[in-house]
């Protein structure tokens, strides 16, 4: 799923992975354009992935992997209810170089705001 700008360009970019015979969605490959960061997109898009996923009923909860160092992504998801569930030590490499991913999770139904 994506959102346009209004000159039809993508803005931001997300994914909701279904896993078989699991009552868990994933979130994978969110991004927002480079220059449109910290300008409130990500969370807002999260927000409607969110909606989307309760609405289609029959999940208890949304998971997603994110890389230890990722802050920028770690304050979106956590500002929007996601908790740290544990890390995968060494998951990622990227450049010759091991990276941990934290685990978050978002339970159903959400606590009330
Ligand atoms: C991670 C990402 C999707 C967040 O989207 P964004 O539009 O930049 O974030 P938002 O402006 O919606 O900010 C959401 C929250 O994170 C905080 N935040 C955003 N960027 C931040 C930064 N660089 N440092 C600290 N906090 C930051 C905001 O203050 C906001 O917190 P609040 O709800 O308390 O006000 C975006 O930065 C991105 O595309 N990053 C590159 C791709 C990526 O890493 N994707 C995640 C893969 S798991």
């Amino acid at each position: 799923m994506g959102w346009l700008d209004q000159e039809g360009k993508l803005l931001v970019y997300g994914e909701i992975v279904k896993k078989p015979n699991s009552n868990r969605l994933n979130f994978c490959r969110i991004i927002v354009r480079p220059n449109q960061r910290d300008k409130g997109y990500g969370k807002k898009f999260c927000k409607s992935l969110i909606e989307i996923s309760q609405k289609s009923g029959n999940y208890r909860s949304i998971r997603l992997n994110v890389l230890s160092n990722n802050k920028p992504a770690i304050y979106c998801y956590s500002s929007l209810g996601f908790k740290i569930i544990g890390t995968l030590p060494n998951a990622r490499r990227i450049d010759n170089k091991s990276h941990d991913l934290m685990i978050m999770t978002l339970n159903f139904p959400l606590p009330k705001e």
